[in-house]
């Protein structure tokens, strides 16, 4: 069973060879694959709300030949109390695969024990693996190569900074992430961090670790869940802010990553979101790419990519 449930449980050439998969896919407009999935399904079941992640699955399934069915929490017996493992096998009764947008990554885990067909994190509050290979597609893409790119991280240590931590060990990426001492990644992840030899993920609570960097990501202070202290939330980070200044400390030819949705003139300026060095766009474009390539994987399909 081929679940895509966190980067870390995944070795570096299956990451690549998705990567690869993704940008191959996005050159071709999609065309090589356009039934590949003819007669399977996916359903997506969103306890959180979603635009790019829901959106990019259909429109991956659609191109691919597949179908997609979307379960949101507020409309279906999820809302009313049915277990995760209740809702796993009946689902898999119906469908080929589950995407699942949740709180607790237990819910994930559950889902994937109790489940029959592959299982695909589409964030929980722990990671966002699914975002994270598109961004690393959007280095590869404007670079050309992961190798030797530094990333620094700016703001909350959240579900995605903990996915990018573990990108970076499987690719070897020198990467800064700089917090607040409040807001570092999760202790478990940085106990697994410190079993993993030869990474090159550092830690910072300076907004000025941003000099000379060549991806520079920022993501909201206010992730879904942390609405009940939003204001001090948003006062802490306040010196984390990527603007015009902050980027100018950046390597001169740095890029500027965020998942969406951004909150402008929070984590970041109008200016940079904008302007010459973001790639936000590309990024968001690339969740579809990428989600084909990783349906392709969890059907065993990639090998022919
Ligand atoms: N970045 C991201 O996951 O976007 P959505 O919340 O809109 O799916």
């Amino acid at each position: 069973m081929r679940h895509f449930l966190d980067l870390d449980l995944l070795n570096a050439e299956t990451l690549g060879l998705i990567l690869n998969a993704a940008l191959k896919e996005k050159r071709e407009r999609g065309f090589s694959k356009a039934s590949a999935l003819a007669g399977k399904s996916l359903a997506l079941v969103f306890e959180k709300n979603s635009t790019r992640t829901r959106i990019s699955f259909q429109a991956a399934m659609q191109q691919l030949g597949g179908q997609s069915f979307v379960l949101d929490a507020g409309t279906s017996q999820l809302g009313r109390g049915e277990t995760i493992a209740d809702t796993a096998r009946v689902l898999s009764r119906y469908v080929d695969a589950i995407m699942l947008r949740t709180d607790e990554h237990d819910k994930l885990e559950d889902m994937a024990r109790f489940a029959s067909v592959p299982v695909i994190n589409g964030l929980t509050d722990k990671s966002h693996p699914c975002q994270i290979m598109a961004d690393l597609m959007t280095v590869q893409e404007h670079f050309g190569s992961l190798k030797d790119r530094r990333v620094v991280w700016l703001g909350d240590g959240n579900n995605v900074a903990v996915s990018w931590v573990q990108a970076a060990v499987a690719f070897g990426i020198p990467m800064t992430v700089s917090t607040p001492a409040s807001m570092q990644i999760p202790q478990e992840v940085q106990d697994w961090l410190a079993n993993q030899g030869g990474h090159q993920v550092s830690f910072s609570e300076d907004p000025g670790a941003v000099a000379g960097a060549d991806v520079v990501i920022a993501d909201t202070w206010v992730s879904m869940g942390d609405e009940a202290d939003a204001e001090q939330r948003l006062a802490t980070l306040a010196p984390y802010q990527v603007n015009e200044a902050c980027m100018s400390k950046a390597s001169a030819s740095a890029v500027f990553l965020h998942c969406l949705p951004a909150h402008r003139g929070e984590e970041v300026t109008d200016g940079v979101i904008d302007g010459p060095q973001s790639l936000v766009f590309d990024e968001a474009e690339n969740r579809m790419h990428i989600q084909k390539a990783i349906l392709l994987w969890c059907f065993g399909l990639l090998d022919e990519a």
